[in-house]
């Protein structure tokens, strides 16, 4: 049986890393994301069923879930150097005239792409994924191995002729769609966005919990390999064969890097460049252009901060003049105003741009705007344009000063702005179009109550005809109502009925998600659901109990508390009560409530019951099941085999750990 086992999850774990490739590394699935998910699922069960034989390294570790608290110094071998940086191609010029001198025999350059991210050293060592660690101050970093774990085109054990002992260089970084996606999912939460993809993809790898890096999409260029024993002679070499070893590095083909012998053969290529990068999927900052021979950059050495043999040529930002026409506001689904010059059309790297973000007052006011200015558009790291300056010698005498506006432009309301933050707010919110018809798109909306048929046009057309202001009147709506809505059809009349019918159905922890509450997001609503069971334990919840909730903390135990003593708020949940959503979730019957706030992590083996029933036991007696140790957990039920790092953790975090008999006198 055991044989089985093992052979099965070595059979699931290769199966599940050749296909991860294919997909992350190769972009060329050739199973569909179903199938792959079956077999991750048949790996994941049967992990948790024989953890004793569950790798550290199996590919079910991809969607994260260990919790580093603090992340551990660490030297490296071998010192993480930074380029030297030119701003202009004389720079290059003489660069490659010095290095003519300097170096014996003809030269030959390989030409690549800055990525714009955060470098990332990585250590393998007999062909399995053993540290990763960041440049920090370039003589030690910090280890992120649980975060770069999760980067699924990174490998986690390589394949072919590997060297036994070796790093690899690379950069991280956050390609732009999954950058915007995140963006917009903060966007409808009501959170700050995120300013551009390398701080972000920055912020992101020092997460303490790796579970939000698997979940944003971060992904990862190697570009150098350093080790003691390499067979390789130059750095393309390198390059093109680690790739057989399974990593991602930039390809010929897709001209991301390129060898030449000649000064014209580098200009050429940055030329290609400073065009075609805002055609690629991820931002770069410039190109990096290395003697390619392994000698000859040995021979050339360093300076004290850089390798000679290497120069980095940086894009300037493109930068455009234009005209500022206006500045209007848009009002968000939570009430943020935020201010947006209207702009001349104007060609910046390769799109017509007619409007910059202006942020908040502060940035309107420390740029000093005046209408009908010629402004400096830029786009640099960030995606919206941004205005970096003003011409104010051109300035008409008679211009008119850009004034933060004082009251809503939709509803008419003052605007506030709270202490401390830099957005002005509408706080109208049961009247301001844009709020309540956004509260009600996003209750409708997939991850929420998910209502077929009902969608912004007909929230839209709803609110225009005075028909729906809040969610709770879409509970109301009747079928003669809906037919007579322009361009609706009897089908589509039934269909939305019947949506609007099915939504009562949908589990507590969605319509608590759906009544959008400031920074509850689908996780947040389903540990809130899970710990309060009901909406009106959630309602008088302390700020104690709130923040003793996985994940949730002091902003938004605030915001849940703020929600709860609007009457307008509770009103609209009295409504949606009547009208038979679901406000709690299915209870199981308590045996006892010995375990009360008890938090249990389970691992490992048991013989009087099955890991299963234990938890259930758990449960039955009132304390909670958790996933993964952290400072919260109360005790660890350890069973035979349980894996050392679990072991070493609770320990190292002071958590007791019981046995199974210990667990038994617990509930008696
Ligand atoms: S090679 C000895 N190649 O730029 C330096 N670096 O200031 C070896 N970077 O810290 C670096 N793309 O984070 C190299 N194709 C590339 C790169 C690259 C981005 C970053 C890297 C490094 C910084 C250099």
């Amino acid at each position: 049986m055991s044989q089985a086992v093992q052979e099965r999850i070595a059979f699931l774990t290769e199966e599940l890393n050749k296909h991860n490739h294919l997909y992350y590394v190769e972009s060329n699935p050739i199973i569909s994301d179903f199938d792959f998910d079956m077999l991750l699922k048949e790996l994941q069960d049967l992990e948790a069923k024989h953890p004793e034989y569950a790798s550290e390294l199996s590919p079910t570790k991809r969607v994260g879930g260990d919790i580093t608290k603090k992340f551990q110094s660490v030297v490296h071998r071998y010192p993480m150097l930074s380029l030297s940086n030119s701003y202009s191609e004389e720079e290059i010029v003489e660069w490659e005239q010095r290095l003519k001198k300097l170096a014996e025999g003809p030269i030959e350059y390989v030409c690549e792409l800055k990525y714009d991210g955060v470098a990332i050293g990585i250590r393998y060592e007999n062909g399995k994924f053993s540290r990763a660690v960041t440049r920090g101050d370039g003589t030690q970093g910090e280890d992120v191995s649980a975060n770069v774990k999760t980067i699924r085109s990174i490998p986690l054990t390589l394949k072919g002729n590997f060297a036994a002992d070796f790093e690899i260089r690379g950069e991280i970084f956050f390609p732009r769609k999954n950058f915007e996606a995140l963006n917009a999912q903060r966007e409808e939460l009501g959170e700050p966005m995120f300013a551009n993809p390398r701080n972000t993809a920055s912020g992101t790898l020092k997460s303490q919990d790796s579970k939000v890096v698997a979940e944003r999409g971060l992904d990862c260029y190697l570009y150098g390999v350093y080790g003691d024993d390499l067979p390789f002679e130059s750095h393309l070499e390198s390059v093109n064969g680690v790739k057989e070893w399974g990593f991602k590095t930039p390809l010929e083909k897709d001209k991301y890097i390129h060898k030449t012998n000649s000064i014209e053969g580098i200009m050429e290529f940055i030329h290609f460049w400073d065009k075609e990068r805002f055609n690629l999927p991820f931002d770069i900052d410039g190109i990096v252009i290395k003697v390619n021979n392994y000698e000859q950059q040995q021979d050339l050495g360093f300076t004290a901060k850089s390798p000679r043999w290497a120069i980095a040529y940086k894009f300037k930002a493109e930068r455009v003049s234009t005209i500022l026409e206006e500045v209007t506001y848009q009002v968000g689904r939570t009430g943020a105003i935020t201010p947006v010059a209207n702009l001349k059309p104007v060609l910046l790297g390769g799109t017509v741009v007619k409007r910059a973000s202006l942020h908040n007052a502060d940035q309107i006011e420390k740029l000093d705007l005046y209408l009908g200015d010629e402004v400096y558009v830029e786009k640099g790291g960030e995606i919206i344009p941004k205005i970096v300056g003003v011409n104010e010698a051109v300035r008409s005498n008679a211009a008119e000063k850009v004034n933060f506006i004082e009251y809503c432009p939709e509803c008419n309301a003052q605007l506030h702005r709270r202490d401390g933050e830099a957005q002005h707010y509408c706080t109208n919110d049961l009247i301001c179009p844009p709020q309540v018809k956004g509260r009600m798109e996003h209750f409708i909306s997939r991850k929420a109550m998910n209502i077929d048929g009902l969608g912004a046009e007909t929230i839209d057309l709803l609110y225009q005809k005075g028909l729906a202001s809040s969610v709770a009147d879409l509970y109301d709506l009747t079928f003669d109502q809906i037919v007579n809505l322009d361009r609706m059809a009897d089908k589509s009349a039934n269909n939305l009925m019947k949506g609007i019918q099915d939504s009562k159905t949908i589990p507590f922890e969605r319509v608590l998600f759906a009544l959008g509450i400031r920074f509850v997001g689908e996780t947040v609503a389903k540990n809130l659901a899970a710990a309060f069971k009901h909406i009106d334990a959630i309602a008088k919840a302390s700020y104690e109990e709130l923040i003793a909730v996985d994940e949730i903390g002091e902003k938004i135990a605030i915001a849940v508390q703020q929600f709860f003593q609007d009457e307008k708020a509770l009103a609209t949940i009295e409504r949606l009560k009547q009208a038979g959503l679901q406000f709690e979730i299915e209870e199981v019957e308590l045996a006892s409530n010995k375990l009360e706030g008890k938090t249990f992590v389970v691992s490992g083996v048991f013989s009087k019951f099955s890991r299963d029933e234990i938890k259930d036991l758990i449960e039955k007696n009132g304390g909670k099941n958790v996933g993964s140790i952290s400072a919260k957990t109360s005790y660890v039920l350890a069973g035979e085999n349980m894996g050392p790092a679990k072991l070493e953790k609770a320990s190292s975090l002071g958590i007791a750990i019981i046995s199974e008999d210990d667990f038994i006198g617990m509930i008696g």
